[in-house]
């Protein structure tokens, strides 16, 4: 076979769940060698084509190739054993086990008497110098190493299984700069060996560094297959929303609408912290205001975030609200005092897959009503019909299960289940994670509109010029404490905040 011979290829395939044609007519081919990017709006398709590919769900019609010969596999791990891994991003390992026998998982190298455990630890050092990770220890406990390298290691096993296509959506959604180019290096590496990569991820600039090809979808239906650097980012942005790419501009700066923080501010804690997690901080949110919290990964914006909101109790500090002193020491707590909290973390805490959008739209109103007092089917669709319209939800269908909405839309209706408690002080960790570039400007949108009507706002994201555009008022914090606040400005940018992180502590 010529290496210009597809490795798979897909024509013409659709798929239709219930009111829903997630996949029309789309085709797509993945050759050896080359990083191939799926683009497309939250709920475009992408991981529906991916589990079309992988035998996840049934197709409906059209054709899989792989190597030439039709397929249609019954699912991961048939595909896997012709050759096709996806490492999804919640990785499938074991967290009990070594870094080694996951990665040698299934393929473990055994003696006379059972596993050699000395050459399988040596195969999987082999196989972690292959991608350049010859520094994790293969011996070391898997739950010991983080969650990016867990990745990579899921990638090694993947390696090991003697893989041809490597699948990763939305791979990098929760990494900070260093893991995404730890990951990109192994992923440049596996293509130079031939192997063919199929990525998604919402992140533009990431999509540029690392894709040879893109593959746009529209609404489940094929847009176009590019070669990235022939296609500038307008276009790709156009023809994933499928119009001149207008929202583009309202991306740029929100902070005309910059309150003036005077008077006495709605929320203020003086001295907020939690021993061992995070170092007091004082911090002030005024009626109508957005105030950032930036920093690298780790941080502790999270963390400072959860003290606001009372996840996590605070063990120092004075906090006001309104000007009186009050305890925010349990999320009840929080939200009977009006502060809704947004979890970074939608999967584990945020959403839950098994209950329908609307069950899961109503939630913190009714924990804050109480179980005894269960919201009436019309209070509920009322709720519904507000928060699934004003974040523009698709599909706009409260009895959907949540667990089969995109990504993106799951995000949204996650926000809406905190507006919904009509809190005086929001707390947004990551909003926009996962989120397409259109639905982004949106949720900015919203949230600067929330201000505009009054809301106070802590905006947390990786993000700084997200940051930079939505505050007035930006918290820095790096190493668990507050390192500084920029009143922001036209001067303001990420530089000026990447500038702060960097020097602090370096100057005598
Ligand atoms: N199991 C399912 N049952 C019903 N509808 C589904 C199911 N899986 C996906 N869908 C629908 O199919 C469409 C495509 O979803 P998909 O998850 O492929 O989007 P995506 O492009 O991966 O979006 P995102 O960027 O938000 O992850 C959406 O409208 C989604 O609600
Ligand atoms: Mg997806």
């Amino acid at each position: 076979m010529a290496i210009t011979e597809p490795i798979v290829e897909m024509e013409a395939i659709s798929i239709e769940f219930p009111g829903v044609k997630a996949l029309q007519n789309v085709n797509f081919r993945l050759f050896p060698g080359e990083v191939h990017t799926l683009m497309g709006e939250n709920g475009a398709g992408k991981s529906t084509l991916i589990k079309a590919l992988t035998g996840v769900y049934k197709i409906d019609s059209g054709t899989i190739s792989v190597l030439g010969a039709p397929r249609a596999f019954s699912g991961t791990a048939d595909a896997q054993s012709a050759g096709i891994s996806t490492v999804y991003q919640e990785v499938n390992l074991c967290d009990n086990l070594s870094v080694g026998e996951n990665v040698m998982l299934g393929h473990e190298i055994r003696g006379r008497f059972g596993i050699n455990w000395k050459k399988t630890n040596e195969a999987a050092h082999d196989a972690l110098v292959g991608l350049g990770l010859g520094d994790i220890d293969p011996r070391r406990p898997l739950s010991s190493i983080s969650l990016a390298l867990q990745q990579l290691v899921a990638i090694s096993r993947a390696m090991v299984s003697r893989s041809r296509v490597l699948i990763l959506d939305e791979p990098t959604s929760s990494l900070d700069a260093n893991e995404v180019e730890g990951l990109f290096g192994v992923i440049r590496r596996l293509r130079d060996q031939g192997v063919a990569i199929l990525f998604v991820s919402h992140f533009l600039d990431q999509v540029y560094a690392i894709s040879d090809r893109l593959t746009v979808l529209r609404n489940g239906e094929y847009v176009g297959e590019y070669m990235t650097p022939e296609l500038s980012r307008s276009d790709l942005i156009s023809k994933m929303i499928g119009r001149d790419f207008s929202t583009l501009a309202a991306l740029g700066s929100n902070r005309g609408r910059a309150v003036h923080a005077t008077g006495k501010p709605f929320y203020s804690a003086k001295n907020l912290g939690r021993k061992g997690f995070i170092d007091p901080v004082d911090i002030d949110v005024h009626a109508g205001e957005v105030v950032g919290l930036a920093g690298l990964l780790g941080s502790g914006r999270t963390e400072l975030g959860r003290l606001i909101y009372g996840a996590d109790r605070p063990d120092t500090g004075e906090v006001r609200i309104s000007d009186a002193i009050t305890e925010v020491h349990s999320p009840i707590a929080g939200l009977s005092r009006k502060i809704a909290f947004s979890t970074e973390n939608r999967r584990d805490e945020g959403i839950i897959g098994d209950l329908t959008v609307r069950e899961n739209l109503v939630l913190a109103v009714q924990a804050r009503r109480g179980w005894a007092r269960p919201l009436s089917k019309r209070e509920q669709g009322d709720l519904c019909e507000k928060y699934l319209v004003e974040l523009n939800v698709r599909p706009a269908d409260p009895e959907r299960l949540i667990k089969n909405l995109s990504g993106g839309n799951q995000q949204k209706v996650l926000l809406g289940r905190w507006l919904a408690t009509r809190p005086e002080l929001i707390v947004l960790d990551e909003p926009t994670r996962g989120i397409d570039i259109g639905a982004k400007a949106e949720i900015q949108e919203t949230i600067a509109a929330l201000a505009g009507e009054g809301m106070s706002v802590v905006f947390i994201s990786s993000e700084l010029e997200e940051v930079v555009s939505l505050s007035e008022r930006i918290v820095v914090m790096k190493d668990h404490r507050k390192i500084g606040e920029i009143v922001n400005g036209p001067d303001v940018t990420a530089e000026t905040i990447v500038d702060l992180i960097a020097t602090e502590g370096n100057v005598a």
